[in-house]
């Protein structure tokens, strides 16, 4: 009999000058970044909250406190490859990953590929197994307005 759990994640950052914006582990140029503890990469935040969701294993908080000074200015990578060996420890495969990152600016599309193949690489799937969305905040509240960006993503495991 075939099994399927899912799970959801969510993350936001505050938008800072003169940080890095990294996006699913890529660095995207512009002259704003995201703040944070770690790189701030919403989007592996949001997947790795995904995979241990579907496991019901915590958050990454739990898993990373961002009180321990061993991860400030971690790169994402590492949560979400942790999340990726738990997910296989415990007999399971990831069928799919589906995300989108809302940010007011800059244009992300031209990025699309590059992350997708860079998640791909990561969590050993094909790309045609990542989805990677977009959206604004058509200019309403805090995203809208260029105070934040927020990341969602959704992963449907397999056994
Ligand atoms: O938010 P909205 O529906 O207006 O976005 C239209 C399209 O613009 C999206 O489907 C997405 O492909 C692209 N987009 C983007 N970078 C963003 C926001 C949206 O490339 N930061
Ligand atoms: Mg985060």
């Amino acid at each position: 009999m075939i099994a399927i759990r899912t799970g959801l994640g969510w993350d936001n950052h505050r938008i800072a000058d003169g940080r890095p914006l990294i996006l699913g582990g890529i660095t995207v140029p512009c002259e704003f970044g995201l703040d944070g503890h770690s790189d701030a990469d919403i989007l592996l935040h949001a997947l790795t909250d995904a995979l241990l969701g579907a496991l019901a294993l915590g958050d990454i908080g739990m898993h990373f406190p961002d009180t321990d000074p061993q991860w400030k200015g971690a790169s994402s990578d590492r949560f979400l490859l942790h999340a990726a060996k738990l997910v296989r420890e415990r007999g399971w495969t990831i069928s799919n990953v589906d995300t989108t990152v809302v940010l007011q600016r800059p244009k992300l599309k031209d990025f699309r590929e590059a992350i997708r193949a860079n998640i791909a690489r990561l969590l050993e799937l094909d790309i045609d197994q990542v989805g990677v969305k977009f959206k604004t905040a058509e200019k309403v509240g805090p995203v809208g307005e260029g105070k934040s960006g927020e990341a969602q993503a959704i992963a449907t495991l397999v056994k």
